[in-house]
């Protein structure tokens, strides 16, 4: 099992930390323009291998022959956005950046699932998406994944609970319209909604979808990472073990809820062939409009990032 990941900022050397410790990938390999930086944190990353229990094998490189092979490829390249920006302010620099990127790894990697987490997700995703030539359903995008661990958590601090009691679910965009799922929210086995008041729910939602902002504007240069990471790592962990679990992510949905052809946020089941189907879980009324009204949003700018391949 090899892996790579482009892009060996802070998002993509803790995700190496995390795929080389859960030991399942022979290999991690770590790519980035800046030269020296990859070699070095592989190498820092190799020598903690006797004291953090692992022997998986990470190589840092400025090319992507050291890529060739992976059977999971992620992209974390691209820039971070900076206090006040929105996400969708990186599209244009991002979109060359991950364009070139994907290419690179594909040439490589012809047989690799793709995982995206560069910004703005979707329109990054699908994007890499038309790049790659790939059937859609090798490449997906991660969000759902961090904007359901940010929900989980908000609602385990309110309720005073461990957030492994917690489950809920994020849909939609990464971005404006962002879906939590309340509904499908439970704690310790029983519905959010008898536990939190609609205002107190209301607070939660809107927490969750400011989640990355709140981040960026105390850090002031970069953006989460640790969360991010974690949610990565989750995705690459269910294709590198061929678990079939369903996970919130960004994949092709054409069909199902009533959306056709855009990459956004829904459960899809995740294995060794990248997304095996999108999962159509039952929901209220106003989120399914609510996910449907994101697919709306993101199509478009979705055309207009993959018109700058052109
Ligand atoms: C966030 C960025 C990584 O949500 O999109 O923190």
């Amino acid at each position: 099992m090899k892996v790579s990941i482009a892009g060996a900022g802070f998002y993509g050397s803790t995700l190496a930390l995390r795929v080389a410790e859960a030991g399942y990938a022979d290999e991690v390999v770590l790519t980035d323009i800046v030269e020296g930086k990859p070699q070095g944190l592989a190498l820092d990353l190799m020598q903690s291998r006797p004291l953090a229990g692992f022997e998986t094998r990470v190589t840092g490189t400025n090319g992507y022959d050291e890529t060739a092979g992976s059977d999971i490829c992620v992209i974390t390249a691209g820039l971070p956005r900076k206090p006040g920006m929105s996400r969708m302010d990186l599209l244009e620099t991002n979109a060359r950046i991950v364009a070139d990127v994907t290419r690179r790894l594909v040439d490589a990697s012809p047989g690799m699932v793709l995982i995206v987490v560069s910004n703005p997700l979707d329109e990054m995703t699908a994007l890499a998406a038309a790049a790659s030539e790939l059937p859609k359903g090798r490449v997906m995008g991660q969000a759902g994944l961090l904007d359901s661990a940010r929900f989980r958590h908000f609602v385990a601090e309110r309720l005073g609970v461990a957030t492994s009691e917690v489950e809920a679910i994020t849909l939609g965009s990464h971005g404006e319209t962002m879906v939590p799922v309340p509904s499908l929210a439970t704690v310790g086995g029983r519905p959010l909604a008898d536990l939190l008041d609609a205002a107190a729910i209301e607070d939660v939602v809107q927490r969750t979808r400011d989640g990355g902002a709140e981040i960026v504007a105390l850090l002031r240069t970069g953006s989460a990472y640790f969360a991010p990471a974690a949610a990565a790592e989750t995705m690459v962990r269910a294709v590198a073990r061929d678990t079939h679990e369903v996970q919130p992510v960004s994949a092709w949905v054409d069909g199902p809820f009533g959306i056709e052809g855009v990459f956004v946020g829904v459960p899809a089941r995740i294995g060794r062939a990248g997304v095996e189907e999108v999962v159509e879980l039952d929901l209220a009324a106003g989120e399914l409009a609510a996910l449907r009204t994101a697919a709306a949003a993101v199509r478009g700018k979705q055309d207009e990032a993959v018109g700058l391949l052109a």
